[in-house]
């Protein structure tokens, strides 16, 4: 394999001519940058711009605006083939007519290389995404997940300094997703290729990833850790978009070094932010379901509307001060549990409380 590098977008746009004379801007001056070796996911809804930001890392799109960076090497003007990139589809796309074996070396006989050499990479690569007994077979012989991982050594006997995925996935079924996630992130990690990962799917994104890259309407709203996308949101949408949230609109009642304190459900929490603000100034309180238990006899006052036991956990809506909020408690069988209609008490660990503007 060749040595991993770091890929950059700098100041990155694209603008699309619509129908009818309208321009569509699908990415809007994006900069980022993906550390050699990282897996990074750019996370999204439907349209946001997560396969025009790929396509131009690829070369299979020019920028409007702005410099892609591979390495240190400007590649805006190379095509696609001399990018050192290799991308995975989610539809595979595999040559019909060519067995796996010939489907792998493929892109090696383009690039002239010995027969001899071809085929002793081409076995090396079946072995490892486990394809060994089926070299011979034609692509529409193979199921799903056999096909997607033809596609994927495809891309690896590369030796690609960096490796392009568009939802590779969508089209398995969810145990086989599963599955495949942890098979790409293996073999991502053996080779230390850095990775860009595309996907609307946030428990992919959580699972799979060094950092995530959350993106709204072409723009990013927020890069980091799944940890840290899930626990400190830097906005609503992406509260909302990862996991589930309670977003209870609260005012600012004082502010000092050590935490913020904010009105909301009839009473005061302190939270922490490095958000600068004022008394007075309106925030959402951002709160996960599991933040908030059940009590009999003290907290805030709230009647459950619904609970529903999903076996490995309870689900609950409950009514508090005119919000609906979402509840779990992840341990049923040990917790006593609570109606529809009974009066109840909520406490919210003040340490699990996040707030955004
Ligand atoms: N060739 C094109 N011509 C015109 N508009 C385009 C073109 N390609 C993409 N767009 C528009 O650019 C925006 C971003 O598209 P993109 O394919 O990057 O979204 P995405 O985040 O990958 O979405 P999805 O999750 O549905 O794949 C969309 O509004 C899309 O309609
Ligand atoms: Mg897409």
């Amino acid at each position: 394999m060749s040595a991993s590098k770091s890929v950059s977008v700098k100041n990155l746009s694209k603008i699309f001519d619509g129908s009818g004379g309208k321009k569509v801007t699908a990415v809007n001056n994006v900069s980022l940058t993906i550390n050699p070796g990282e897996f990074v996911t750019l996370l999204g809804p439907s349209g946001c711009g997560k396969t025009t930001i790929l396509r131009m890392v690829a070369g299979f799109e020019t920028p409007t605006a702005g410099d892609v960076l591979i390495g240190d090497e400007r590649v805006n003007t190379l095509t696609p083939d001399r990018r050192d990139t290799a991308m995975v589809f989610q539809s595979y796309a595999l040559f019909p007519h060519l067995n796996v074996f010939e489907n792998i070396a493929y892109g090696l006989k383009i690039k002239k290389l010995k027969p001899d050499v071809i085929r002793a990479k081409v076995k090396e690569i079946l072995g490892l995404v486990d394809l060994h007994d089926l070299e011979t077979r034609s692509p529409n012989q193979l199921s799903g997940g056999q096909q997607q991982r033809v596609a994927l050594a495809r891309a690896l006997v590369m030796e690609p300094s960096v490796l392009l995925f568009d939802e590779p996935l969508s089209n398995l079924d969810a145990k086989l997703r599963i599955h495949m996630r942890r098979e790409i992130r293996k073999i991502q990690h053996q080779f230390g290729i850095t990775s860009i990962y595309v996907t609307h799917d946030q428990a992919e994104a959580m699972s799979m990833s060094d950092r995530i890259i959350v993106m709204n309407k072409g723009v990013v709203e927020q890069v980091g850790t799944p940890r840290e996308i899930y626990a400190t949101p830097a906005s609503q949408f992406v509260a909302d978009f990862i996991g589930t949230a309670n977003i209870i609109p609260s005012q600012v009642v004082a502010v000092n070094s050590e935490r913020t304190e904010v009105s909301a459900l009839g009473t005061s929490f302190h939270v922490k932010t490095s958000l600068s603000l004022q008394p007075g100034d309106t925030v959402k309180l951002i709160v996960r379901p599991e933040a908030i238990t059940l009590s009999c006899d003290a907290g805030i006052p709230a009647t459950i509307s619904s609970s529903v036991f999903m076996g490995a956990y309870q689900d609950y809506v409950i009514s508090s001060h005119g919000q609906n909020l979402l509840l779990v408690d992840a341990d049923p069988a040990n917790h006593q549990t609570f109606e529809a209609g009974e009066q109840v008490f909520l406490v919210i660990a003040p340490n699990k409380l996040h707030i955004v503007k």
